[in-house]
């Protein structure tokens, strides 16, 4: 490798900029965004928030088109268990995103990039805290480089969401 490459090499890292998607539940974490931001707390720029009805609603095929399209990390978060506006909503959030955070680590992909977190509309201080940490952590591992699309890698995502979902039937018929 020569001295150039290093150099560059050297230069994206310190330069490195992580792309946070944020999933968040219109019913807590959303607001809890909102009341972070109008408590005028600072967390870095590089979160983009998607507002969905509710954790459950997030599709993993969002999670993995996510990661193909360039984003560095993904937050899932939602309402407190016990808390869903939708009763139960956030518990098959949980199961199903168990079973992908394993399907990742089998993809090569860090489990650090994906994390889920429930956090209420009165948590602004704790929104602030968990993507600042998760900013820091995927900073530190460095750019995704899996499944991206402009790196030319292709997964069959009908197969891997398929599998998730039926994993997560038999979890649920076991609960
Ligand atoms: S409505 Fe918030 S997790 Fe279901």
């Amino acid at each position: 490798m020569s001295d150039n490459s290093v150099k560059t090499a050297n230069d994206v890292a310190e330069n490195f900029e992580p792309k946070i998607l944020v999933f968040a539940c219109n019913w807590c974490t959303y607001a809890g965004a909102d009341l972070a931001g109008t408590s005028r707390l600072q967390y870095p720029p590089n979160v983009r928030i998607l507002r969905v009805p509710c954790s459950c609603r997030v599709n993993p095929q969002f999670v993995i088109r996510a990661f193909q399209r360039g984003i560095d990390g993904v937050l899932v978060a939602g309402c407190h268990p016990g808390d869903c506006h939708y009763t139960t909503g956030n518990y098959y959030t949980r199961r199903r995103f168990l079973l992908i955070n394993r399907m990742m680590e089998y993809m090569g992909i860090d489990p650090k990039r994906f994390h889920t977190r429930w956090i209420s509309g009165a948590e602004g201080p704790k929104f602030q805290q968990v993507v600042t940490e998760m900013i820091e952590e995927v900073r530190a591992i460095g750019p995704n480089r899996k499944l991206r699309d402009d790196m030319k890698v292709t997964v069959n995502t009908d197969d891997i969401v398929a599998s998730v979902e039926a994993d997560t039937k038999v979890v649920a018929d076991n609960v």
